[in-house]
């Protein structure tokens, strides 16, 4: 299984969104590592998940604030794509909890489906409206510190 390399592709080009991101991705790439590890402590990989299953439940109210903050045509449809993602990882975790081998490659490979189409599809879209939202904001003519 091939751990996901961030790569342009993903940019959606507003900082605390890509980093954010990137750290969805690099606790995906953690699960992977440690699922591959002939030695797969099965502890530290539950931990894993809940780290990104807490991450993702704190990251999406911040991206969701963007959204509504500047009228995201499309917010209503992102945010049932955060909630329906969110419903599946705390099912999944509370399935792993009754036998941690039931955390499969094939689970690995939703989680690596999902946030890689999400970020494509979904994220990408926001993109450019907030990032001209965020420059009206700082430079537009309702900023009064740019107005002579
Ligand atoms: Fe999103």
């Amino acid at each position: 299984m091939e751990k996901i390399k961030w790569d342009p592709s993903f940019g959606v080009n507003i900082l605390d969104v890509d980093e954010n991101l990137k750290k969805i991705i690099e606790l995906i790439n953690k699960i992977i590592d440690q699922k591959k590890s002939k030695k797969c402590d099965e502890e530290q990989l539950m931990e894993t998940f809940a780290d990104l299953t807490d991450f993702v439940r704190n990251y999406f109210p911040c991206e969701e604030n963007y959204l509504t903050r500047y009228r995201y045509p499309e917010a209503r449809q992102h945010m049932k794509e955060h909630k329906k993602f969110v419903k599946k990882i705390n099912a999944f975790r509370r399935w792993f909890a009754e036998d941690p081998a039931n955390l499969s490659e094939d689970v690995i490979k939703y989680l690596i489906e999902w946030i890689t189409t999400h970020i494509r599809e979904f994220d990408m879209k926001f993109g450019p409206f907030i990032r001209i939202q965020l420059y009206l904001e700082e430079y537009g003519p309702g900023n009064k510190a740019h107005r002579f």
